[in-house]
């Protein structure tokens, strides 16, 4: 199993979310989160005086898949969150030892399909 972290521009979200049917999947966590990457912010002139925005609203998408789907969920987030400016986001991925589907007791790939 994988565990996919993807930070998207917000107003992707709504691309992001037809991967779920596409490539049925059963669940997925969405979070809002403050961040930056490699541009730290932006600056902006407020009344003449220079601002330093620190952080941008970003979404962040966490999603756990059997190893089988990790590829095809990577490729779709990364198609449908390109926009080829700064700012488009970041996915991390990394191995995860189980799960529990708590209602039925199953366990690993069987508790996410
Ligand atoms: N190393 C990191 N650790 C945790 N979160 C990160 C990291 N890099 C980026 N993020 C998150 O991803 C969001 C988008 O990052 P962003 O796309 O600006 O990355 P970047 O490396 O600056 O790439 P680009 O040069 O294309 O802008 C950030 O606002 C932050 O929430
Ligand atoms: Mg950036």
């Amino acid at each position: 199993m994988k565990k996919i972290e993807a930070f998207i521009r917000p107003e992707k979200l709504e691309d992001i979310k037809e991967i779920m049917d596409e490539l049925k999947l059963n669940g997925l966590s969405i979070m809002q989160v403050m961040g930056c990457g490699n541009q730290k912010g932006w600056t902006e002139f407020v009344r003449g005086a220079e601002v330093d925005y620190n952080f941008l609203t970003k979404i962040k998408i966490e999603l756990f898949v059997t190893d089988d789907q990790s590829e095809a969920v990577i490729s779709a987030i990364t198609r449908r969150a390109y926009t080829g400016e700064y700012g488009d986001g970041k996915i991390f991925i990394s191995d995860i030892q189980d799960a529990i589907r708590i209602r039925t007791g199953e366990r690993g790939d069987d508790a996410i399909k």
